[in-house]
């Protein structure tokens, strides 16, 4: 890891400063397949991960990304194992105990998205302490999404606009597209120019559907836990070469 986080600082030469995407989203997948394949249990994998994220939300710093969303836990991965699931949240509660004054240090400003009341009590008052105490912080916007579903997100902003209505605060007509992204988790951070996707999987998994509508998308082979900056580059790289149209011509 060390070795790793001393390659790379500043912006690689072969990347346009002034064509990095802003907002970058990762869908951080293959941690329990890393894991698997060494014969070790999956929550290793997870553990590695982290270290991983951690690395990549310093090269956002580092390159000049100002903001960095990554997909942690899904609404659907309550499915998994109860070790696992168990695993996952105390794990969440941990870093962000220890990664609180690193990340105050950095200016980072941490945010989650999903829907944070399901969560144990113990990570709910981790994640409003961090973002309290990060909440002034410029220079990148990191959030997490935990307990984290793109179909629940838009059920909820639409329960949300149709209580304006009955409540007569809004007109039907007042709804459009730029009012709906206000109700989103995402309100403050907008869309990402780029979805990073690891470990080979040709699908979004529920991830940000609504702001994903103009991402240039990225998938790789390499697993999340072997992801690092020189992938990051290639990502970067890649995302450099695009002709993003937006439908026009
Ligand atoms: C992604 O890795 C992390 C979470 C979903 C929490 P996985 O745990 O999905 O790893 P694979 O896809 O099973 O290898
Ligand atoms: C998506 O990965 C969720 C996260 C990375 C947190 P999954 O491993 O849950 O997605 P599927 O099951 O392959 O679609
Ligand atoms: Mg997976």
């Amino acid at each position: 890891m060390i070795a790793k986080e001393t390659l790379l600082q500043q912006l690689p030469q072969d990347l346009d400063r002034a064509r990095l995407p802003q907002h970058v989203a990762v869908i951080m997948d293959g941690n329990g397949r890393w894991a698997q394949r060494q014969g070790l249990p999956r929550i290793i994998g997870h553990r590695r991960g982290v270290d991983v994220l951690k690395d990549i939300l310093r090269c956002c710093k580092d390159w000049g990304i100002g903001a960095l969303t990554a997909y942690a836990f899904s609404s659907e991965n309550w499915g998994r194992p109860l070790e696992e699931v168990n695993f996952l949240m105390t794990l969440f509660e941990r870093v962000l105990r220890q990664e609180l004054n690193e990340m105050i240090a950095e200016n980072v400003r941490i945010r989650f998205l999903g829907n944070l009341s399901a969560l144990p009590e113990s990570l709910q008052k981790e994640i409003n302490r961090s973002m309290e105490a990060t909440r002034d912080n410029r220079d990148v916007r990191f959030s997490v999404a935990t307990n984290y579903g793109g179909r629940q997100e838009i059920v909820q902003a639409c329960r949300a606009i149709a209580e304006q209505v009955k409540n007569g605060s809004i007109e039907p007509e007042q709804i459009d597209e730029s009012l709906f992204a206000r109700h989103l988790y995402t309100s403050d951070v907008g869309d990402p120019d780029l979805l990073i996707r690891t470990s080979g999987e040709m699908r979004i998994s529920n991830f940000l559907l609504w702001q994903v509508a103009y991402s240039e998308l990225y998938v790789t082979n390499t697993l999340w836990p072997d992801f690092d900056r020189q992938e990051f580059r290639s990502a970067i790289g890649a995302y450099q070469k695009r002709n993003r149209r937006f439908g026009k011509l």
